[in-house]
């Protein structure tokens, strides 16, 4: 006997024929085509870009690419020097091997079900930054992802940042069940600053003294927010 929804001969009133068939094929090979691509962009430790960048007189040879389950001990040591020399980054504590082994995990359990973008960058083959694109938990707001972009300071301003951003929102565009991105920052961070307004990101509110440094300075965050589909 044939399973329902199978592809056997149609017997009985209950089996898919004419329009409803040809809908659900195509809803099929949507769903087979979708899985396919997902497979060849997002796949854990696939290059999704690669280029070179000149600082000073040097080239720099840059790939971003998704991470993947070894990638914690390498990550920990970026993350933990990127808090120690950022200065509008709000994070300072360290994390552990632990404790990013636990993040990592989360974030490509997110990239299975299309709740996340998450790329590691690359400088001749050393990891100096990522960002990340997570869900939120509330079940009202499973289609806003929150951004998070970092650089080891050294590999700031020379347009790194403005391409790894614009690749892991077209990422989230494609990939991902997101149509809005927030983000924050500081208002003193002018880097975080032009990259989001380049970006086309729309302020949407001001947190007066939200953020306290280490050395006890009240800083403003700014809230912003892009649509990347159409709602
Ligand atoms: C914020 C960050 C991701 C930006 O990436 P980046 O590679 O440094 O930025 P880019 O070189 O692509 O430049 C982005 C914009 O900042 C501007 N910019 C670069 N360096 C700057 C500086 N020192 N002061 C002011 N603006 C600067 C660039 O001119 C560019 O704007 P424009 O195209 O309108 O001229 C990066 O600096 C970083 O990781 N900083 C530390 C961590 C952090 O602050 N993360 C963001 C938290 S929200």
């Amino acid at each position: 006997m044939d399973k329902p929804g199978g592809f056997g001969p149609s017997v009985g009133g209950s089996s898919p024929s004419g329009p409803e068939l040809f809908r659900s094929t195509r809803n099929f090979v949507a769903r087979f085509q979708k899985v396919r691509k997902k497979a060849n962009e997002m796949k854990p430790g696939q290059i999704v870009d690669e280029f070179t960048v000149k600082k000073g007189g040097e080239k720099l040879r840059v790939v971003f690419r998704v991470p993947k389950a070894g990638d914690a001990r390498a990550m920990v040591k970026m993350v933990n020097s990127v808090r120690d020399e950022a200065q509008y980054l709000g994070m300072w504590h360290h994390e552990t091997v632990k404790s990013e082994r636990k993040y990592l995990s989360a974030r490509l359990q997110d990239l299975r079900k299309d709740r996340g973008v998450f790329l590691l960058v690359e400088v001749h083959g050393q990891l100096v930054g990522n960002s990340v694109i997570r869900p939120l938990e509330r079940d009202s707001s499973k289609h806003i992802g929150t951004f998070g972009i970092m650089l080891k300071e050294e590999f700031t301003g020379i347009g790194i940042g403005t391409r790894l951003a614009r690749k892991t929102l077209s990422l989230a565009k494609k990939e991902t069940r997101f149509k809005l991105i927030q983000s924050n920052f500081v208002s003193k961070n002018k880097r975080s600053y032009r990259l989001h307004k380049k970006l086309g990101f729309k302020r949407y509110g001001k947190f007066p003294n939200s953020n306290r440094s280490k050395d006890g300075t009240y800083y403003d965050k700014i809230y912003v927010f892009k649509e990347i589909k159409k709602i």
